[in-house]
């Protein structure tokens, strides 16, 4: 496919792979938000918002958003805006839970690999983590994520009850953080210290010192999901302990529904797209914008 030969050219003579940028957030010490988009009005507005503040961008789509695209259209939407912008711009596979679907990311163009092995034996995980990077490489792919213990709260929704009150067995223990990071091979490491999938009715702070811990382990690349509703704050301090990557999803499907149902209601005689649809990318663009703000990357290309 020409967008997939573009992708990996891109990947060759851009030079800064997205483990460069994961390295350089490190040592800055800020992060790159993944703005998970399931339709090309989402992923619009993230990409003005990066336009706007010259920040690199990381794209998601889980197994859904990427069922919706299909994974080639997802790759070949990111290299549109990649090429209309001058702008670095990377897209992850996000929770792949097996071999298969995130061969079929690689094979497709996909910048990035993250396999959720959470709900398997240890064992099971750890081994098809390692043969997902060795499909990685193959793919002159630079980051495969790993994950083994599970962010609760399960999805990107506005879940109508308060948070799961955690206890300590639910943070990643840091020994076996680095454990699994050494057996499987991966680049970075999703990692549980308190942020949940999606908005609940309350929050609760991030073990803060469980991070230290794990960061102290040596682990280069420490990944959080479950960004939306998490205060900002909470994150910042999250990344001055070595927090690379930060995921959102539901704050932008938030934003993007919202809005459309907004202007739904408001025009309820419209029917053509292009007048029903440009707030709800506006809508994106703003969460984007204040994400970026909150984990720094602006200016960072
Ligand atoms: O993998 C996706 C993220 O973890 C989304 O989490 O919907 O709470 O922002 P969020
Ligand atoms: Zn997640």
């Amino acid at each position: 496919r020409y967008c997939n030969f573009v992708s990996r050219i891109f990947r060759v003579m851009k030079g800064k792979s997205l483990k460069d940028y994961f390295g350089k957030a490190r040592k800055e010490k800020w992060a790159l938000a993944q703005f998970n988009v399931s339709c090309a009005e989402q992923l619009q507005g993230v990409v003005e918002a990066g336009a706007e503040t010259k920040s690199p961008l990381l794209i998601g789509t889980s197994e859904g958003d990427a069922n919706f695209f299909t994974p080639s259209l997802a790759v070949d939407l990111v290299a549109f805006w990649r090429k209309e912008t001058g702008l670095p711009i990377f897209l992850n596979f996000d929770h792949g839970k097996s071999f298969e679907v995130l061969e079929r990311a690689a094979k497709a163009g996909y910048d990035a690999l993250h396999f959720d092995g959470s709900k398997l034996p240890l064992e099971e995980n750890i081994n098809i983590a390692k043969r997902i990077v060795v499909l990685a490489r193959k793919h002159r792919i630079s980051v495969v994520e790993g994950e083994f213990s599970e962010v609760p709260g399960g999805h990107s929704d506005l879940h109508d009850e308060v948070a799961p009150v955690l206890t300590g067995q639910d943070y990643t223990d840091p020994q076996e953080a680095l454990d699994f990071v050494k057996k499987s091979g991966v680049d970075s490491l999703a990692i549980m210290v308190g942020t949940l999938h999606g908005i609940f009715k309350t929050t609760q702070p991030l073990n803060i010192q469980r991070l230290q811990e794990i960061s102290e382990r040596g682990i280069e690349f420490l990944v959080l999901h479950g960004g939306s509703g998490t205060p900002g704050q909470e994150l910042r301090a999250a990344i001055q302990k070595g927090v690379v990557k930060i995921n959102v999803s539901t704050d932008l499907r938030v934003a993007f529904t919202n809005t459309l149902k907004e202007t739904l209601r408001e025009n309820p005689a419209e029917i053509a797209p292009y007048n029903l649809l440009p707030k709800s990318v506006a809508a994106v663009k703003q969460v984007a914008l204040t994400w970026i703000a909150v984990v720094g990357s602006a200016s960072k290309i």
